[in-house]
């Protein structure tokens, strides 16, 4: 029988990659992001085998509505996501609540929507694309960072619940991805200033997350720059590093 997956934030970046790695194999592909235009030019794009949802998944209703209309995948693959800089106070209650949602709430919401299912089928597949920076401080994405974490740990903790039910949960934690996530969020100088070596490609970031998920891994960083660099994520170099690296200077 054909295999569905059910990607959030499938019309662009990663998750786009996704639904084309998997559409490649055959594979059923249920997109879920709140562009119309750009859910239509994914679907004619992966072909026939593809359907898409508008809604919302910053709001518990747009994640509900999506419960209500799609069936409980094959694979689910949470990735949906964008990325707010701002120190300190400086996002609105409203605005931090949608961001923490959108990345950690609504994906647990999802999680346990589908988890169970799953399980009574001793069978199925979940990846969370969080990020690099649930391993590292990140001054100025400090609320990025937090749901970031929070989904991570979660991920982690499912993970173990369901793998003696068949049911494996893989946290991904790409750094710089080439997607529309920065320029969205009017991080234009990233592309300039973040040299050529820190950026991976989102088909890089989906082969070696979607190896790890089929090995039921728990965790995975995608490039070996990332991996090379982990047991000095989150020290004072790299934070200073980090720093240079990211300040706007024009
Ligand atoms: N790019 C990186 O450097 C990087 C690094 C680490 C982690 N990540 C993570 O990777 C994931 C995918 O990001 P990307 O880099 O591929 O970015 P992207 O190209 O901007 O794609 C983001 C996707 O999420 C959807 N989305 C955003 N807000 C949504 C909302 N409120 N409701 C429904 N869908 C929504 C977008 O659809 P619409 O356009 O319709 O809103 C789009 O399909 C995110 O979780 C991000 O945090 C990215």
């Amino acid at each position: 029988m054909t295999q569905h997956a059910l990607i959030t934030g499938g019309s662009s970046g990663i998750g786009l990659a996704y639904a084309h790695h998997l559409s490649l194999q055959g594979w059923r592909v249920s997109l879920a992001a709140q562009s119309t235009e750009k859910l239509e030019v994914a679907r004619k794009w992966l072909g026939p085998n593809t359907a898409t949802y508008a809604v919302n998944l910053a709001s518990s209703s747009g994640v509900a509505r999506l419960m209500e209309s799609v069936p409980v995948p094959d694979v689910l693959i949470a990735n949906a996501g964008i990325t707010r800089a701002g120190s300190v106070g400086t996002l609105s209650q409203g605005e931090s609540a949608d961001l923490q949602y959108l990345l950690c709430g609504g994906v647990i919401d999802l999680v346990q929507w589908a988890g169970p299912v799953m399980k009574a089928r001793g069978s199925g597949r979940i990846v969370i694309i969080s990020s690099v920076a649930a391993e590292t401080p990140m001054p100025n994405s400090s609320i990025y960072a937090a749901a970031k974490t929070g989904v991570s740990a979660f991920g982690r903790s499912i993970h173990r619940e369901l793998k003696p039910h068949g049911v494996s949960v893989t946290v991904a934690l790409p750094g710089y991805v080439r997607t529309e996530i920065h320029a969205r969020a009017g991080l234009h100088h990233l592309a300039r200033q973040v040299p050529r070596w820190m950026w991976l490609d989102p088909q890089t970031v989906v082969k070696e997350t979607e190896r790890a998920s089929l090995a039921g891994k728990e965790m995975i960083i995608p490039g070996r720059v990332y991996r090379m660099t982990r047991p000095f994520l989150g020290s004072r170099l790299a934070d200073v590093l980090w720093r240079q690296l990211t300040r706007r200077k024009r």
